[in-house]
This record gives C-alpha cells, sequence and structure tokens, in this order.
C-alpha cells in the first residue's frame, strides 16, 4: 500500500497570555493547583482580531510553497468554534492563502476530535490520489464561564499540516482503534458562546474511551504497548495525559515511564487547551523538543473528542524528519509573548459580538499577517497586512 501522511507541520498561537499565577491570585487559589494539579502555567487568549481563521492561515501559510499550493485539492478545516452556522472557515482560508479554486474546502466539527478525522480523511484521498496534497488545518479558542473551574483550562490556537503520499514527516500507520459513545460530557448548543461542560464526568470518559480506543486498536493488529518510542494524547490540560498515560501503562502491565509523554506536553502547557488543535500541537511538541532521535519509531497518539469519538493510531517519523521541522519558528511563537494582567485578560474574553448587522472595527492586537478587521452587514472582514 502507497505510504500516506504529514509532509510538513506547523503551528500558530496569539501573541498574549494569561499567567495561571495570575488567575490563582485573582481567585485566591493556591497556584499549584493549576501548576500540578491542572498542570498549565500559561494560557493562550486571542485578540479581538483573532479567530480560527486567521490563526488558521497564519499556520498555514508557514509550510506552503507554490507547489504544495498548486498540488492541495482538499483544504480540511477542523473546529469546535465554528463563526458560522452554515459556511464553512475553510473557505475563508481558501481565499486568504490565495489557494486553486479547483478545490474543495470544507468544515469538520467533532468537539476535539475533527482533527483527526481530517487527518484519515487525508490520507484515504491520498491514497486514491497520490499525486494530490490535503491540507488539513485545526483551530480553536477554547473559552469558558469565568470563575468556572474550567477556566483554567482555555486557551487558543491552530496546528496545519499536510497530507501526501511518500511525506517527508511522519507516515500514517493505517492500523487505528475507535470508540464512539453517545454522553453528554462537554457540549455547546448553538445559542451559546461558551460550552456546558461536566468536568469530573468528562475525565472519566476521557480515560474509559482510551481504554476502548486501545482495546480495538489491539484487536485491530495495531502495535504493542513497547514498540511505541512516544504517546502524544488529546490535552485539555497535561495533567489529562499524565493520568491517560498512567492507565495505559497499567492495562498494558508496564512501567509508568513519563519519558515516554513529557516532550509531548511542553508546548500544551505554554498554550492551553485549543481543542481539535491540541493532539497535533501535542505532536509538534514532541517532534521538536524530544531529545532521541525518533527516526523509524512509530509513537501512539491518542485522540478524544467529548460527546465523544475516541481513536488511537501511530505515526512513524521519517528519515531526516528534524530537517522539516519548523523548531526555530514555533519555539519564536512561543517566547515572543506578552503576559496579560487580569482586567486585560477580561476585556479580551469580552469580545465584540455585532448581532444586528451594525459595523464593528476591531482593535488592533494580532501580531500575525492576517486579521480580522471587523464585522459589517453580518459578514467578516478579514486582510492580510
Ligand atoms: N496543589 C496541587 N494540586 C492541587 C491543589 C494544590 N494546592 N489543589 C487541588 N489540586 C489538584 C486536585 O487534587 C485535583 O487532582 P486530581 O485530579 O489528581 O484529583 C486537581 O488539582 C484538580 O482539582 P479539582 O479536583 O478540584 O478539580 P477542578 O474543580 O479544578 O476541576 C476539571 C478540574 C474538572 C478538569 C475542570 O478544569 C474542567 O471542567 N475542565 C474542562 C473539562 C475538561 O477539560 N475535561 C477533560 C476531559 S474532556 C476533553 O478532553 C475534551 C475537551 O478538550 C474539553
Amino acid at each position: 500500500m502507497i505510504k500516506t501522511g504529514i509532509d510538513k507541520i506547523s503551528f500558530y498561537v496569539p501573541g498574549t497570555y494569561l499567567a495561571l499565577d495570575t488567575l490563582a491570585e485573582q481567585h485566591g487559589i493556591d497556584p499549584a493547583k493549576f501548576a500540578a494539579g491542572i498542570g498549565q502555567s500559561k494560557i493562550a487568549v486571542c485578540n479581538h482580531d483573532e479567530d480560527v481563521v486567521t490563526m488558521a492561515a497564519e499556520a498555514a501559510a508557514a509550510i506552503l510553497d507554490i507547489e504544495d499550493r498548486a498540488a492541495i485539492a482538499t483544504v480540511l478545516f477542523a473546529t469546535e468554534t465554528g463563526i458560522d452556522q452554515s459556511t464553512a472557515a475553510s473557505v475563508y482560508v481558501h481565499k486568504k492563502l490565495d489557494l486553486p479554486s479547483r478545490c474543495r474546502a470544507v468544515e469538520l466539527k467533532h468537539a476535539c476530535y475533527s482533527g483527526t478525522a481530517a487527518l484519515q480523511l487525508a490520507c484515504g484521498h491520498v491514497t486514491r490520489k497520490p499525486d494530490r496534497k490535503v491540507l488539513v488545518i485545526a483551530s480553536d479558542v477554547s473559552r469558558y464561564d469565568l470563575d468556572s473551574p474550567a477556566e483554567a483550562t482555555q486557551g487558543a490556537g491552530a496546528v496545519a499540516f499536510l497530507v501526501s503520499a511518500n511525506p517527508r514527516l511522519l507516515e500514517i500507520e493505517p492500523v487505528s482503534g475507535c470508540y464512539s459513545e453517545d454522553i453528554m460530557d462537554f457540549w455547546r448548543p448553538n445559542y451559546r458562546k461558551t460550552p456546558l461542560v461536566d468536568g469530573k464526568y468528562s475525565t472519566m470518559k476521557y480515560l474509559g474511551a482510551l481504554s476502548a480506543a486501545w482495546e480495538d486498536y489491539a484487536d485491530q493488529g495495531g502495535r504493542a504497548f513497547n514498540e511505541l518510542a512516544q504517546f502524544c494524547y488529546h490535552i485539555p490540560f497535561t495533567r489529562m495525559a499524565i493520568k491517560a498515560h498512567k492507565q495505559l501503562s497499567h492495562q498494558n502491565q508496564a512501567q509508568n515511564d513519563p519519558n515516554l509523554y513529557e516532550p509531548g506536553l511542553r508546548y500544551n502547557r505554554e498554550v492551553g487547551n485549543c481543542y481539535a488543535a491540541s493532539l497535533y500541537l501535542s505532536l509538534v511538541s514532541m517532534l521538536e523538543t524530544a531529545e532521541a532521535d525518533l527516526t523509524g519509531r512509530p509513537v501512539g497518539l491518542f485522540s478524544y473528542g467529548s460527546g465523544a469519538v475516541a481513536e488511537f493510531f501511530a505515526a512513524v517519523p521519517q528519515a531526516d524528519y528534524r530537517a522539516g521541522l519548523l523548531t526555530e519558528r514555533h519555539r519564536g511563537l512561543l517566547d515572543d509573548r506578552r503576559a496579560l494582567s487580569y482586567d486585560e485578560y477580561l476585556g479580551l474574553w469580552h469580545a465584540p459580538d455585532p448581532q444586528d448587522g451594525s459595523a464593528t472595527t476591531m482593535r488592533q492586537g494580532a501580531r500575525g499577517r492576517f486579521r480580522l478587521a471587523g464585522i459589517e452587514d453580518h459578514k467578516r472582514q478579514y486582510e492580510a497586512v
């Protein structure tokens, strides 16, 4: 069978964040609760002129050259934070990136899982048309109610990857284990800006879904636990992945070794949850920060979307994969950010939301090339600077 997988990968995060020590101080909480109990130090916060489209365009623009653009046959945009009930965010990005009009561009949704659905669809597409490429973008803004237990697990970011035949970075292996169940652990009715979440129940369902997806993966002929050199998990907050790995080790009568997941936590600890993008941010973190060369050594990936769908699968880093990573750019994006005061954070949390068609201009805040200039006549106006 033809080898398919990730040829290039990049992420983008806003240039502003809230340090969780600031949130802890504001709420009179022991900062160790967030640092150790939740496992997060910062949460990325969007400016008013940033949204899933601008972050997606920033992430994707960093990996596309002229040849890639010409070969892209499909754009799959995975998000929980859609900006329209009907039209797809993918078409805005398609336009901003100047992609060929002979292309399909659609949006996929399933809470935090849809990036994986997009990846699997893309691999299937490329198997049928090996000379074409699929651009997958996962982009989300995780925003919970203020003063709720979930507030510390917010975040924002986008990951873009190009799926192709004979990929330079990672082969995605065809075996995967899946699990679906109709549950109400985290959901967002159309009339709400923030999700409803049964927090403790969601963590329990996440772990149950991991166990079930792993069992299916094993039944489908997947790799043994001890063949996997690293593990990346969906990361709503890094402590969740730590618990996940402890459980999976136990399920396989293996020693719980933090070295097998720690590289995949590093970037997420500084960014927070970015729903569909979180697993793939963890993947970039693992590839770019693991000390060992992972060439030819399969890594396990676990994707979870509340509601719920879960999948376990494996990817194999290709020869010279490190040369294809954008490590310097990504570290720069994480390091070159500004900490917000609590009041600034509140101001950004309450983003303008005109619903009557009146013209609203967004204050300049985005650090990238793409920004949401305003909303007028119910239409979002994007500009590239
Ligand atoms: N020092 C160290 N640790 C401390 C501490 C301190 N001073 N104070 C508390 N802690 C620990 C607690 O002991 C607890 O640890 P354990 O998990 O080991 O029991 C941990 O900090 C969390 O504290 P609480 O039990 O008090 O929990 P909370 O009220 O802060 O809520 C939460 C935690 C339920 C995860 C909440 O943040 C939430 O609802 N988050 C959103 C939902 C979510 O992310 N679910 C994850 C699974 S669903 C999913 O993955 C999809 C998705 O992206 C949403």
